[in-house]
């Protein structure tokens, strides 16, 4: 009977996989931990705040003051899986504020390390949050790989559902269940794919020297509390011993992942997004990115081998930002990304 209901599953699983995003089906899927059940205190003391009365301990709110900022991780540690939070932003004056979501094993290898990051970026009043994703893998901190992008709606007014898919095959980030970003696995990255065991983090700091227009507008006190909220987070993949790397604990229901990035065509690319979420995908770029590495020749005098440029795209970004995505020479501008040290310091003064 077990085996029977399993076997349905996946069949209604594979044939919704067909119509709707994975992001979608696995986060209607999978269960909802409570923070005590699936995270840890990372710091910040009581500007971390779990409403256990209110329902059952699945809403966190992160938040920044003048004092610290605050951040939590989950308890295990995960190779490859499905991670989703449902987050709502601070509103109103946020400029240099930063609220990350993201995976990382930064604390377990410190030379080689792997992250996938979600960081969402305030702004002077009436101006929109912007959101950045970015990828290192095994200690490429030296090549950011960022892509920036505008929302089609105002994160600080309601919560909204973002998501990352880490398979062996591909990595995929989504806003709504919808696929923003997606990075294949490739020759070009090689060994650069993350391909060790992460936690998952949420945090809120102050990124005054960088995050608004380059540093130029800071985090403003007068505004505090700046507070982010959590809820729906989902945590879905095989767990590792933290000591015993290698010994994986995958419930049945991982098994779905590999459903997910195991399908692979003839022309052997692999099919993660049907050609409608591809579609949904490139629409989602062409009308709201605004930064891509791939074509910043302020940092790269030639892209990263995984990049695949397109002249309509280089194009486009060009209007934005002529110094950084023209052919000019290497100008000063490309410093403002070389922040990683800053995110550890303010982290280190908890
Ligand atoms: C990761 O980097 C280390 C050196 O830091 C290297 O020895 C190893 O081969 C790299 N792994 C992959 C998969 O490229």
């Amino acid at each position: 009977m077990k085996e029977f209901l399993v076997l349905i599953t996946t069949i209604l699983l594979i044939s919704s996989i067909l119509s709707a995003s994975a992001s979608l089906i696995l986060r209607k899927n999978m269960p909802v931990l409570s923070f005590d059940e699936g995270y840890n205190h990372l710091f910040g003391d009581n500007n971390l705040v779990t409403n256990s009365k209110d329902d059952g301990g699945k809403t966190v709110q992160l938040l920044l003051n003048k004092r610290t900022g605050s951040g939590f991780v989950s308890q295990d540690l995960y190779l490859h899986g499905f991670f989703s939070a449902s987050i709502k932003l601070p509103a109103d004056y946020t400029a240099g504020v930063v609220v990350a979501f993201y995976m990382s094993n930064g604390d377990m290898f410190e030379r080689n390390h792997d992250e996938l990051d979600f960081e969402f970026l305030g702004n002077i009043r009436g101006k929109d949050w912007k959101i950045q994703t970015n990828v290192y893998g095994n200690g490429s901190t030296a090549v950011g790989r960022e892509e920036r992008y505008g929302l089609w709606f105002d994160p600080s007014q309601d919560f909204h559902h973002y998501s990352i898919l880490w398979t062996q095959s591909h990595i995929i980030f989504y806003v709504d269940d919808i696929a923003i970003r997606e990075v294949p696995r490739s020759e070009g990255m090689g060994g650069v794919f993350p391909s060790k065991p992460m936690s998952l983090y949420a945090t809120i700091w102050d990124g005054s020297t960088w995050a608004t227009n380059g540093g130029k507008y800071k985090v403003n006190y007068k505004y505090a509390p700046f507070v982010a909220e959590f809820s729906d987070l989902v945590l879905h993949g095989c767990t590792v011993d933290p000591i015993e790397l290698s010994s994986l604990n995958c419930d049945t229901t991982t098994n779905n992942i590999d459903i997910l990035s195991s399908s692979e065509s003839s022309d052997n690319k692999h099919t993660t997004l049907s050609t409608e979420q591809r579609v949904e995908m490139m629409n989602f770029r062409t009308k709201h990115m605004t930064y891509s590495y791939c074509y910043d020749h302020t940092r790269y005098l030639s892209p990263p081998a995984e990049c695949v440029l397109d002249s309509r795209e280089a194009k486009r970004l060009r209007q934005f930002d002529p110094v950084t995505f023209g052919n000019g020479p290497p100008s000063r501008k490309g410093k403002r990304h070389h922040r990683r040290n800053r995110r550890t310091d303010s982290m280190g003064t908890m």
